[in-house]
């Protein structure tokens, strides 16, 4: 789905980053690493430069854990937000009530397009081969369908020994909590994660789904916002990493 580089020293990988390109206009990167051998050398600045290179034209999303920020912040990047990691052994979720006229379907593979669309009404970015990616591997996915069109989408994969949901793209948090109950009730008493917007409208809930906050990252931006006509709501991330 991404592409890698790696920075070499004497022939050795002594660091690797991974950058994601979505449609013309946006691009994710993230997962630098140097080892700690070679750190403060300069090393990652020109991992990071290698990765951005022919990015000018796009805006570069990246979650930095930690106090790591000060890093990317040199090179060109603003903090724009903050995501929050949930993890815990899912228990029973509370039983939801959907926004009227609203209902849940299962979705698959024949939706992609549609669930291409609405991420990039959430996200401001075409993220068609994750989407395809996610759909591949997803264990369940739904879709919020409404008489004026869907109008949201979760996907439930596998992730290490558990699960995980998201993306969750919906026009509010009453139906962005009813797509994770329904799809957190599939996988009760097993490790489940989520990564969600810090502040928002989802965290006082999540604990009364037997997951607590375990990490934070920021999010940062290299270029103008991404700011997609009509836009549906991104309650919890794709994936840590890739946004
Ligand atoms: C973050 C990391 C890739 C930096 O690699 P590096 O080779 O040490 O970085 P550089 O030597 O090129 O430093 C580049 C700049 O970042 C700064 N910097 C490096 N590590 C930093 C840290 N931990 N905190 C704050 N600033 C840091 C350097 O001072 C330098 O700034 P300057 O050019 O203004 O002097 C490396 O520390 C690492 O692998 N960390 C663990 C993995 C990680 O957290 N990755 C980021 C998550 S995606």
């Amino acid at each position: 789905m991404g592409e890698g580089r790696v920075a070499e020293v004497d022939g050795t990988v002594v660091g690797v980053g991974m950058r994601w390109l979505w449609g013309e206009r946006a691009a994710t990167v993230g997962l630098v690493v140097v080892k700690p051998d070679f750190r403060e050398r300069g090393i990652g600045r020109k991992l990071l430069e290698a990765l951005c290179a022919g990015l000018d034209r796009r805006t570069v999303l990246l979650h930095a854990a930690g106090t790591i920020h000060r890093f990317y912040g040199s090179m060109g990047f603003e903090r724009i937000g903050e995501i929050r990691q949930y993890e815990g052994k899912a228990v029973q979720p509370p039983l939801m009530a959907l926004p009227e006229n609203s209902r849940l379907r299962p979705g698959g593979r024949n939706d992609m397009q549609l669930l291409v669309g609405m991420d990039e009404r959430a996200g401001g970015a075409v993220r068609e081969r994750l989407i395809q990616t996610w759909l591949r591997h997803a264990t369940a996915t739904v879709v919020l369908d409404h008489p004026d069109g869907p109008r949201g989408f979760a996907i439930l994969r596998r992730f290490g020994r558990g699960a995980t949901i998201g993306p969750v793209v919906a026009p509010c948090p009453m139906a962005a909590k009813a797509m994770i109950a329904h799809l957190a009730g599939l996988v009760t008493g097993r490790a489940l994660r989520l990564d969600v917007q810090a502040h928002g409208e989802l965290e006082d809930w999540l604990p009364g789904l037997g997951l607590a906050s375990v990490a934070d990252a920021t999010v940062l931006r290299r270029g103008t916002a991404l700011s997609p006509a009509n836009p549906l709501l991104s309650f919890a991330l794709a994936d840590k990493a890739i946004g």
